[in-house]
């Protein structure tokens, strides 16, 4: 099994560069399904998540073929409807995003409910209600969604009870090309929203309003091809910030859109933490001390759910009590033990709420990475805490951070990749 080991200590100095949004691209890939014509993305970022969903768009027909390190020719014309099963679409959240592509795209689709993060319970209610506001017949049968339009589909409006980024991606995606004008009330504004709506509108799609909480989508008879280009990952992007924030320093983080950073950039802020901003790029310095503040999360433009760990390890370094309200997951929170490990003192009361008393400093341990974020935050962590800190489960890190010990180790961390040989290896070897 491979590990992170960090050796904490030192500031970190230098540029890092921002890659394609994960939470747009596996978004852009199923839509691509839509064209039935040749798509090229570039700007794409080398995730695990995109190379999991490349693998199941080849698996549907679908022929796919690098140009460059972040361009891909993605050719849907000759792909058919058929089962995506749940050894395929477990292995990841973004698959049910197939739902609402292929329904768009064929007016059918049988799709195994998603895997992702554990953060408690991931209801796909509004994805369903959606999709039967547009004529849709769906059920969920034996862990299948099954979903059906054979009249074809008619817009209409549709209220989200809750902000939901998964079904305003998803019902975009079948609405697209249903008769007439659906629209989306409450939409979810995230920057990935708005760069769907984008991609879709390039495929030739008539789509409104993303990026406010009412998206208006007037359907269209058929989509075609286009070139176009991932936006820059909002969280990646936060997470270098709150990084060099943690760690201190002065790090220039490039290719992003300082825009979609402003609610960490104002957090960073209160922190004490220096900040300035370029057209696409941020520059971060911290050498005082770290002051603490409070946080709640929310869907976008409020502060990000997905910097939640992050925030948390960074406040936990802070001189004085922080206060960090998660208020979009049931529980968001399992990562706090492992910080507790390195000497971090934090009480989550009742689940959703942290109570962060400051401490003077880490001590290096193992951890585990629990999820994607929160395994970002112990390296974090690790950065910071003294002597050395080892990161199990780090496959969840390469979920969403592409060549993150690169590009940390540029930026000064003493951060290296480690194979230890598990258990399985040692039986074969015995
Ligand atoms: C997306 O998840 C992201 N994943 C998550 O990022 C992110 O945390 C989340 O949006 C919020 O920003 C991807 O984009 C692949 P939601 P999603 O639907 O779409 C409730 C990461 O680290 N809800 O916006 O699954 C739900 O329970 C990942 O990159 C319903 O009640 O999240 C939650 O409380 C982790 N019914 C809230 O809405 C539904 O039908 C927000 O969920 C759907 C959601």
């Amino acid at each position: 099994m491979d590990k992170l080991v960090i050796r904490g200590g030192n500031k970190l100095y230098g540029s890092v560069t921002i890659g394609g949004a994960k939470n747009a691209v596996v978004a852009l890939l199923p839509a691509t399904l839509l064209a039935r014509d040749v798509v090229v993305l570039e700007n794409v970022p080398a995730i695990r998540d995109v190379k999991i969903m490349l693998g199941i768009m080849s698996q549907l027909g679908a022929q796919v073929k690098r140009l460059d390190k972040t361009s891909f020719r993605i050719d849907t014309t000759h792909v058919t409807v058929q089962e995506v099963p749940n050894d395929v679409a477990k292995r990841l959240r973004a698959s049910y995003y197939l739902i609402g592509a292929m329904v768009g795209t064929f007016g059918k689709a049988d799709v195994s409910l998603p895997g992702g993060c554990d953060f408690g319970v991931r209801p796909i209610n509004l994805h369903l209600k959606g999709f039967k506001s547009l004529g849709v017949n769906v059920d969920i049968d034996n862990g299948m969604v099954r979903a059906d339009a054979k009249e074809g589909m008619t817009g209409s409006s549709i209220y989200m009870d809750e902000v939901s980024v998964g079904a305003t991606i998803n019902v975009m995606l079948a609405a697209v090309k249903a008769k007439g004008l659906t629209i989306i009330e409450n939409a979810a504004r995230e920057p990935h929203i708005v760069d769907l709506a984008n991609f879709l509108n390039r495929m030739g799609a008539n789509v409104r309003g993303a990026g406010t909480d009412v998206i208006k989508i007037r359907g269209v008879e058929e989509l075609h091809g286009c070139t176009y280009s991932v936006i820059p990952d909002q969280i990646e992007a936060g997470t270098y910030m709150v990084a060099a924030a943690a760690a201190g320093g002065d790090v220039t983080i490039k290719n992003v859109t300082p825009k979609h950073l402003e609610s960490i950039t104002a957090k960073l802020l209160e922190c004490g933490v220096e900040i300035e901003e370029g057209d696409d790029e941020v520059r971060v310095r911290r050498f005082g001390e770290l002051k603490p503040c409070n946080v709640k999360t929310k869907p976008h433009p409020g502060f990000p759910t997905d910097m939640q760990p992050q925030m948390v390890t960074l406040l936990a370094l802070a001189k004085g009590t922080s206060i960090v309200h998660e208020s979009v997951w049931e529980s968001r929170f399992r990562y706090v033990d492992q910080l507790i490990r390195l000497g971090a003192k934090i009480n989550v009361g009742g689940g959703k709420t942290a109570v962060i008393q400051g401490v003077d400093g880490f001590k290096g341990a193992c951890v585990n990475a629990t999820d994607l974020r929160a395994g970002a935050a112990m390296i974090i962590a690790g950065l910071v805490a003294e002597g050395e800190t080892e990161i199990e489960d780090i496959y969840h890190i390469e979920r969403g951070y592409e060549d993150v010990v690169e590009k940390f180790r540029a930026i000064g961390a003493d951060i290296q990749r480690r194979y230890y040989p598990d258990e399985d290896d040692l039986e074969l070897r015995a």
